[in-house]
């Protein structure tokens, strides 16, 4: 996996990959709008007509939508997805609460990172997501939980971890109330690993991401 070379000179251009209620891609508007995210929103690409496509649209954002069933195969889709990104020259891939599967070409290899609502290499994998995370996690019993941002590699939630932030699991808590807290921290996480990012202090070494 090819690791970052020299700083950016310019705002590195995400894109950002969707599939439900877009509320990751919101705070990255947000943060980027207000100055505090050195990154433009280069593409939004939905796998489906969805909340997170009206809010993108709402905020005068490039959006694409790319239905899965509308294509071949996953390497028909994978290719759509591949060539719009490539259209609008993306330095960084963010899956944020991507539902649909893109085969990574080797060009953007460890230059995609996802979130997952939970602390990875505990309860991912295919099928883990969303609320799934979370009863899992308090089925297990579980004192803490929380939520990981790492670069995509073709095996699912098993990519290299940029940035873990960790919630308290509570007495009495619901998959919803402990998907809230740990949303919270989700807010923080992604930012925090796009700056790394964009600031060119990760270094990816096998399994494990050094951070300058
Ligand atoms: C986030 O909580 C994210 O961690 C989760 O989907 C949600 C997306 O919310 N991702 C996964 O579970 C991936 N396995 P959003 O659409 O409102 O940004």
């Amino acid at each position: 996996m090819p690791t970052q070379s020299d700083q950016p000179t310019k705002p590195i251009r995400l894109g950002v990959l969707i599939s439900g209620s877009g509320r990751t891609l919101m705070n990255l508007h947000a943060l980027i709008s207000a100055g505090e995210l050195p990154v433009r929103v280069a593409v939004v690409i939905a796998s489906r007509h969805c909340k997170g496509e009206e809010l993108a649209r709402e905020a005068g954002l490039a959006v694409e939508v790319v239905p899965y069933r509308k294509a071949a195969d996953v390497h028909q889709y994978s290719q759509r997805i591949t060539a719009l990104l490539d259209g609008a020259s993306v330095d960084l891939v963010v899956m944020a609460g991507f539902l649909s599967l893109w085969h990574i070409p080797p060009p953007y290899e460890g230059r995609v990172i996802n979130i997952h609502p939970a602390l990875l290499p505990s309860f991912g994998g295919r099928g883990m997501y969303g609320h799934v995370v979370h009863e899992a996690v308090l089925a297990a019993g579980c004192k803490v939980s929380g939520c990981t941002v790492h670069f995509v590699t073709n095996e699912y939630d098993r990519g290299p971890i940029i940035v873990q932030r960790t919630a308290p699991v509570l007495e009495g808590d619901t998959p919803d109330s402990l998907a809230a807290r740990v949303f919270q921290e989700e807010l923080l996480a992604m930012p925090e690993a796009i700056r790394l990012f964009a600031q060119g202090r990760l270094r990816i070494e096998g399994q494990v991401v050094h951070v300058r």
